[in-house]
């Protein structure tokens, strides 16, 4: 059995879709929340799922929070790290601890769009494609090994929302597919590229 971390800051959806897909040989051990407010931290609770709060203005420096993060996770025995719509930039210790373990996902297809704002940009760029991307994570801001994407288009009359409407849905099937195919032994990393056993 394979133990899953969950890391949200918010509503977290692609945290209910991957709890609510039911991944066989995994269990959710735990979701993270470095805001104590954030409503995904509620539901999982509901759910009977451990829960912790780790609230990022308690803490000194970036340094010192992403350590009290690694022990959180770490006490949970983590085997993958999932960042879900988790709004924290990480150090590079943090990165490199759980490198080739940790996922994230992100609105935009990469490397388009890396940071925020992105479906604003891409809408003002031109773009008749938006879309989602599941990468691990390295040292360096949504730029790691690409899991999978995928694609949905901009219309003419699309704003932000709209678009970020249409993405959501696809973010809700290509994660959890992704946490499957980690657990599931499936990823290998190649440089940038991960190649998927099917
Ligand atoms: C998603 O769009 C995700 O791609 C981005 O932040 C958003 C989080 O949404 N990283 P949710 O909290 O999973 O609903």
């Amino acid at each position: 059995m394979k133990n899953i971390v969950i890391l949200i800051s918010g509503r977290g959806s692609n945290m209910q879709a991957i709890v609510d897909a039911g991944i066989p040989g995994a269990r959710i051990a735990a979701v993270i929340s470095n805001r104590p407010a954030a409503a995904g931290l509620a539901w999982a609770a509901e759910r009977g799922i451990a829960t912790v709060a780790l609230d990022h203005k308690q803490y000194p420096s970036r340094e010192a929070f992403d350590e009290a993060l690694a022990h959180a996770i770490d006490a949970h025995a983590a085997d993958l790290v999932v960042l879900a719509g988790f709004m924290r930039i990480l150090t590079p210790a943090f990165t490199q601890r759980y490198e080739g373990r940790m996922l994230n996902i992100h609105p935009s297809l990469l490397p388009a769009f890396p940071g925020l704002y992105t479906h604003q940009r891409a809408i003002e760029s031109g773009c008749k494609l938006a879309g989602c991307t599941v990468h691990f994570v390295t040292a360096e801001l949504d730029h790691g090994p690409i899991v999978s994407q995928a694609a949905v288009p901009i219309l003419d009359d699309d704003t932000e929302d709209t678009v970020s409407a249409r993405v959501l849905l696809e973010e809700h099937k290509l994660y959890p597919a992704a946490v499957r195919a980690f657990v599931e032994g499936r990823l290998q990393i190649d440089g940038l590229r991960v190649r998927e056993q099917r």
